[in-house]
Formats: structure tokens, C-alpha cells, sequence
């Protein structure tokens, strides 16, 4: 029983090395000319002069996460080494992707924070934090996470948890524009990185469960001027329509769908193609998540859950087409989208790819969008049989519509999709796609019309999900793999089980490589042919964010941020760090040191049965998102089982109702809750806390708490 957890080594380091403020270290930044992006150096990405680079979110404008690079490869990766690293201020999770631009790393974190480094030695140039409120925290349906930055023209562009878009002087650290993408106080969120193309910064939200409506918006780069919105579902009629589409779309809605939002917010994917002069954007699942409860009766709902184009220039419509038709499974569609030249029937077809959440891979003409194939990149799918290649549509399972039967369905892949917004990647060397993906199921029952006044508004039914699942006949699957997929013969060529946990994301070098880290704390080194593990690390945290690799003075670097750890029965440790690795690198992460184990110390039971059925219910609409079902935490938020405050209705109170831990992200509640629903929700943590100490779980890693560093420090050599 040991716990991954930073000794005193570190403490010390970090005292030394993070006592710097971010000013001091931004003012000690020379003023040189940095982030010297633009459209004719990424469209020569791949030449000898930008080879090291990795200048935009997905390396270039085709976002394939491939990398000319090929000093490492597979002969001699295993002496790949910890070159320099850099703890970060908070233990929540991330999901960045650095850009690298002529020797300057550029980062974000948690909470929307920024960070530049020197890419060789992990010297810090400067911080930016964007000040984002801790009560925002709540508009969030999955932390306060963020997956990078743009460069442009001597700027790097951030998006905030806030909903603002902020261009930053990529020399100084000082903010140039800051801009709200949102109307005020409504509870979007954004996590995704901002795209650059024809000095337009392209930027969407999320925000379907808060009852929003998703938008793509184009911003100029210098000025901040909003140029173009494109929203993804219509609003109410009698306001009239934005454009063409959106009548078009509204003939695919019925009822009063706009009083909840309709959702469809385009959270990650954003693809500009030189070659066709469109903009792709993945859109949002629909929300409530029942389609009979959003909008009854059937029909597409346009545009959930689709890949959408739009002209660059104007961003009026070119065409669209919907992976999933009145989707009921939280199906976002926004997992990455890649463009490639693939030969397709005897020809070189210029195209873009998908792995989005229901399971399907699809291959769509660029300039059209022509269905060109869709195959199943999991096993097990059960929403939809296949998919008709004469009419483009799913053949979908009547039971699996669980809003249509009344009936609760085990349906696959479950919510979380077969995969989401972990980076996927193409290498034009092997042709093959490498996916992290999860095989798992989901018992789906939805619930009345959810009036949730504050947090997110699925209309889906926690409790009895969770009874169902305790069926005999529940499927019982849930595994992670990283696959190679060949979207020619749309064969799965190999697969690299993650035993019990998650694969991240993907990267491919010309060096024959491909790079992901996973939950279990590791980051490996595959063979892109063969699925072959050749090297792998300790990252003492999970690792789910795209790998990065480039080139300094002549040495090829890999990199890759950890912070997220699976949800575990314990609060687990969860490291916020980005680690760098070149080969002969020598740095070491701290020793790992126990700290003994939470104890559980529930007070005797309260409340009757339905008081505790009404606590588990309310726990489900509000608190799970974030505390973990049933009461456990995952990484980052404490597990209310362990929690003092279950002993006392007043303490209990204080944080839920009075929101005395509100700047941390944990906001009153009152707007939606009642004294008696708080305590309806002690009673039912108190019954789980009691029920998890009379049933002790087989040992695992002991639980503790990770010392969070002050101020991100370079360490290493
Ligand atoms: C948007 C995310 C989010 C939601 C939703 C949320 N919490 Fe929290 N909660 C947090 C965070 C973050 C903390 C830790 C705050 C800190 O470290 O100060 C926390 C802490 C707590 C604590 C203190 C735990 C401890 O270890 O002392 C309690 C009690 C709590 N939450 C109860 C609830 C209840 C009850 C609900 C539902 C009504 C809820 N929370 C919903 C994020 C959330």
C-alpha cells in the first residue's frame, strides 16, 4: 500500500524555485518577438525550417498530431529520459496541449491560467492568470479544465471558464484584448482552444445542460471585433430566424424546445481546411438529454450532434451533416476532426475524420461532405445498428430509446462515448488513426422535466440508473484501450489495453512512434505499426492530454501535462504538472513518500428512508457532477463521505446553503436547495459513509492529499 505523493524533497524545491512571483519572473522576460505565427508558416508546418515547431492546438492546420520528427524512434526511445518539469498551482484537472513556438513553451492550466517557459531548460518567461471567479466553477459540467492556446502574429489567444477570449502579448505576458463570447452572467463555460485562421480566432462554449445554446463565433486577432456567430440550434421563432438554416432547423424541433436551451454547444472541435476554405465544428449533444423531454415527437433536431461547415470568410453555411439524429445519449459530437488526403476507391480523397462518442468513425468528403464511410471503431455499440451508407443515417435500436419507451436501457457506449476530447491522431507514414477508447455501457432512465434553478438540467434519473445497474443482466464493461483504426479498410489494425483505467491522448512522430499517457499514471511510447509498448514512465499522476513533441538546438523534446486521475473509491492524489522528456534526459520527479489514509468517521444514521431516497436524489441532480456518484469523490473534489462536515447539520449547512468555500469552486446552493434538501443529502452521504465502512474495499493505493505547489517551478536538468 503506497501512495504516489511528493516528499519534502519537493516541498523544498518548490519553496526555492516557486518562491518567485509570476511578476518578477514576467519582468525579467526579454521583450524578443515571439509566437511569430501565421498563415504561410503553418501552411509550411512540415518544412525543414518549422519541422520543431508545434505552432497551432493539433500542430497544423490538419490537426493530425503528427510530428516530422524523427530523432526518437523506436531503437533508441527506451534511453528517453525527465528532462525538466514544472508543477502547477492547483490539483484540479488538466487537459492542455502545449504550443511551441521558436523555443517558448506556452501551457494552460486549471482555472484558465497561462504559463510561458523556455522549451529547453523550463526556465519561467511569465504567467498570465485571467482572474477567473471561483463561483464559475459550478457553470462547468466537468471542472474548470482548459485545452490550450492559439499563436498568431506576436499574440497567444486564451479562452477563460468565464466565457471571455483574451489575446496576451506572447513577449510580455500582458493582456492586449479581453472580450466576454457570452451574454452576462449566463452560465456558459469554455475549456476548448481557440483556432486561428485568415486572422479570425474561432471559439465556442459549453453550456447544453445549463439550458444554452451552442454558438461557433470568429473574432478579429487584432482588435478582439466580433465578425461572425453561427449558432448551432434555433431560438425561439418568434423572434425570428439568424439565417437560412436556422428555419431550416427549427422544422426539425417541435414543442417549445428553445425554453430549455436545445444545447448543441461546440465545446472542442474546430478545424480550418486552406484547401477548401471551410472551418469545421463538431456540435454538442442535445439537452435535456431525453429527446422526447427536449423536444417530443421524434425528428433530427438539427444541428446536435454534427459536423458543420461553414465558410471561413463570412461563416454562412456550406453544409452539415448529423452523426446522431435526435440524440438522447449525451453523444456530443465535438471529438476531434482531422482533414487528410486518403486513397478511397482508386483515388486520393481530400477528407476529414472523426472518432466522436457514439462509436462510429467517419470518413466525410471535405468539400461536400459526402459520406464516405462509418464504421464502428469499438465493440458492443448498441444505439444504432450500423450505418445506412445510402441515406448518410444511423439504423438506429428502437429500445435504446429510453425516452421513447419509458423504459430504462443499458445503452453503449455510454455517456462518456467509445471516445471524447482526448487528442486522437493520424500518421500519413502508417495511414493508421490512434484512438484512446473506452468500451462501456450505461443504464439510461430519464426523469421528469428537470427544474434545476442553478447546475446542469439532464432530466435523467441517478437513483434508478444506479438500481438497474445492480441487475443481474447489467453489462459489465467498462475498459480502456489505445487503438490503431485504418480509416481506408476502417479495420482496427491494433489495440494496447490500459488495464482498469483510461487512455489519453495521442500523438505520431515520423521517428515510427506513438505517444499517450494514461490514468494509471504512466506515459509510454508505442510502435506506430504494431502497437508494440517500447518505453514507459512513471508520471505519478494520470496523464489524459495530447502529448507534444519539438525540436531545440538541434534536440527532439516530448511532452505531455498530467493532472487527472481516475475516479477512485478514495480520494486519490492528483499531480497538476507538465513533464518534458529528450533522450539521456536525467531529471527525476520527487520520491514519493505515505501519508496515512482518510478515515472514515460517519455519525450514527439519520432520516428516514424516503428522506434518505430524497437525499440521494437530490445528491444526484446536484452534487454528482462534480463530488462522483454515490457520494464518492474522484481526484479532485473531496469525498463527501470522508468529509467533516457530514457530522454537523449546521457545518454541513455553512458550505452548502451559506457557500462559505465558494471562492474554491464550491458555491451556495440555496438558490436551488432547501434547508431540509441539504439535509436530506447529509442523511444519504452519512448512509453511504457508514455502508463504505462496514464494506472496507480490497487495499488499493493509500488515499492522501497532494501538497499543491504556490507558483509553477521549473525542476531538473
Ligand atoms: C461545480 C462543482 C461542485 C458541485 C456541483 C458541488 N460541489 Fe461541493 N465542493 C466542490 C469543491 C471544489 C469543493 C472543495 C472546496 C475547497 O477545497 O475549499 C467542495 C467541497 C464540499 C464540501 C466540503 C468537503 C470537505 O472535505 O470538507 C461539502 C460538504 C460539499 N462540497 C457538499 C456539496 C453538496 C451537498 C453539493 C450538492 C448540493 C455539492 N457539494 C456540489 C465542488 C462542487
Amino acid at each position: 500500500m503506497r501512495s504516489l505523493i511528493a516528499s519534502s524533497v519537493c516541498a523544498v524545491l518548490l519553496l526555492s524555485a516557486c518562491g518567485k512571483s509570476a511578476d518578477k519572473a514576467a519582468s525579467a522576460a526579454k521583450a524578443a518577438p515571439a509566437a511569430q505565427v501565421n498563415e504561410a508558416r503553418l501552411l509550411a508546418a512540415n518544412e525543414p525550417a518549422n519541422v520543431g515547431q508545434w505552432m497551432s492546438h493539433g500542430r497544423d492546420y490538419s490537426e493530425q498530431r503528427f510530428s516530422p520528427l524523427t530523432k526518437v524512434t523506436a531503437a533508441n526511445v527506451s534511453q528517453l529520459g525527465l528532462t525538466w518539469f514544472a508543477d502547477f498551482d492547483t490539483r484540479r484537472g488538466q487537459e492542455s496541449t502545449p504550443v511551441i513556438v521558436d523555443g517558448v513553451l506556452y501551457v494552460t492550466t486549471a482555472w484558465s491560467k497561462l504559463y510561458a517557459y523556455e522549451a529547453k531548460t523550463g526556465k519561467p518567461l511569465w504567467a498570465f492568470d485571467p482572474q477567473v471567479p471561483g463561483e464559475w466553477a459550478v457553470n462547468a459540467c466537468c471542472d474548470v479544465v482548459n485545452r490550450g492556446v492559439a499563436a498568431w502574429n506576436g499574440k497567444v489567444y486564451l479562452a477563460t471558464i468565464d466565457g471571455r477570449l483574451i489575446a496576451i502579448d506572447a513577449a510580455t505576458g500582458k493582456s492586449v484584448w479581453d472580450v466576454s463570447t457570452i451574454e452576462k452572467d449566463k452560465p456558459y463555460a469554455i475549456t476548448g482552444a481557440p483556432r486561428i485562421a485568415k486572422g479570425k480566432v474561432l471559439i465556442g462554449q459549453g453550456g447544453s445542460e445549463f439550458e444554452q445554446r451552442g454558438y461557433l463565433s470568429a473574432y478579429d486577432a487584432e482588435t478582439g471585433k466580433l465578425d461572425w456567430r453561427w449558432f448551432v440550434v434555433p431560438g425561439n421563432p418568434a423572434n425570428g430566424f439568424e439565417n437560412k438554416q436556422m428555419e431550416m432547423a427549427a422544422k426539425t424541433w417541435s414543442g417549445e424546445w428553445w425554453k430549455t436551451g436545445g444545447g448543441g454547444a461546440p465545446w472542442d472541435s474546430i478545424v480550418f481546411d486552406p484547401k477548401t476554405n471551410l472551418v469545421y465544428v463538431g456540435t454538442g449533444n442535445g439537452a435535456p438529454w431525453p429527446s422526447e423531454i427536449r423536444a417530443p415527437g421524434g425528428g433530427d433536431h438539427l444541428f446536435l450532434s454534427s459536423i458543420v461547415a461553414l465558410k471561413i470568410d463570412t461563416g454562412e453555411y456550406a453544409w452539415h451533416y448529423q452523426t446522431t439524429p435526435n440524440e438522447s445519449w449525451d453523444y456530443d459530437n465535438v471529438s476531434q476532426i482531422m482533414t487528410a488526403d486518403l486513397p478511397i476507391g482508386g483515388t486520393t480523397r481530400h477528407v476529414l475524420m472523426q472518432a466522436p462518442k457514439n462509436g462510429f468513425f467517419y470518413v466525410l468528403d471535405a468539400a461536400s461532405g459526402e459520406l464516405l464511410s462509418a464504421e464502428p471503431y469499438v465493440q458492443g455499440i448498441n444505439w444504432a445498428k450500423g450505418i445506412d451508407k445510402k441515406t448518410g443515417r444511423p439504423i438506429k435500436n428502437p429500445e435504446a430509446n429510453y425516452s421513447k419507451t419509458g423504459k430504462g436501457a443499458f445503452v453503449s457506449p455510454y455517456y462518456g462515448g467509445a471516445h471524447t476530447w482526448q487528442p486522437i491522431s493520424f500518421s500519413p507514414n502508417t495511414g493508421f488513426a490512434y484512438i484512446p477508447t473506452t468500451q462501456s455501457s450505461y443504464a439510461f432512465v430519464a426523469a421528469k422535466q428537470d427544474d434545476n434553478p442553478m447546475g446542469q438540467k439532464l432530466s435523467i434519473s441517478f437513483a434508478k440508473s444506479a438500481e438497474m445497474s445492480q441487475r443481474p443482466d447489467a453489462p459489465k464493461i467498462s475498459i480502456g484501450y489505445l487503438q490503431a483504426f485504418d480509416p481506408v479498410t476502417n479495420k482496427e489494425v491494433w489495440r494496447a489495453p490500459v488495464e482498469g483505467g483510461r487512455s489519453g491522448g495521442a500523438m505520431s512522430t515520423a521517428g515510427g512512434l506513438v505517444f499517450a499517457g494514461n490514468t494509471l499514471n504512466e506515459f509510454a511510447a508505442y510502435k506506430a505499426e504494431t502497437g508494440e509498448k517500447l518505453w514507459r514512465t512513471d508520471t505519478q499522476t494520470g496523464a489524459l492530454a495530447g502529448p507534444v513533441t519539438y525540436e531545440v538546438d538541434g534536440e527532439q523534446f516530448v511532452a505531455v501535462v498530467g493532472g487527472f486521475r481516475q475516479t477512485g473509491s478514495y480520494w486519490a492524489p492528483n499531480y497538476s504538472r507538465l513533464l518534458v522528456y529528450k533522450l539521456g534526459g536525467t531529471a527525476k520527479l520527487p520520491d514519493v513518500v505515505e501519508f496515512p489514509a482518510q478515515v472514515l468517521n460517519p455519525p450514527a444514521a439519520f432520516g428516514s428512508a424516503e428522506v434518505i431516497k430524497h437525499g440521494e436524489e437530490t445528491y444526484g441532480r446536484f452534487c454528482s457532477t462534480c463530488h462522483g456518484g454515490e457520494g464518492r469523490g474522484s481526484s479532485m473534489f473531496p469525498d463527501l463521505r470522508y468529509a467533516g462536515a457530514i457530522n454537523s447539520a449546521e457545518a454541513f449547512k455553512t458550505i452548502v446553503l451559506d457557500g462559505a468555500l465558494a471562492k474554491n469552486g464550491m458555491v451556495s446552493f440555496a438558490k436551488a436547495i432547501k434547508p431540509e434538501d441539504a439535509e436530506a443529502i447529509r442523511a444519504y452521504v452519512v448512509s453511504k459513509a457508514i455502508y463504505a465502512k462496514e464494506h472496507p474495499p480490497t487495499p488499493r493505493a493509500t488515499p492522501a492529499r497532494a501538497p499543491a505547489a504556490a507558483v509553477p517551478a521549473p525542476h531538473g536538468g
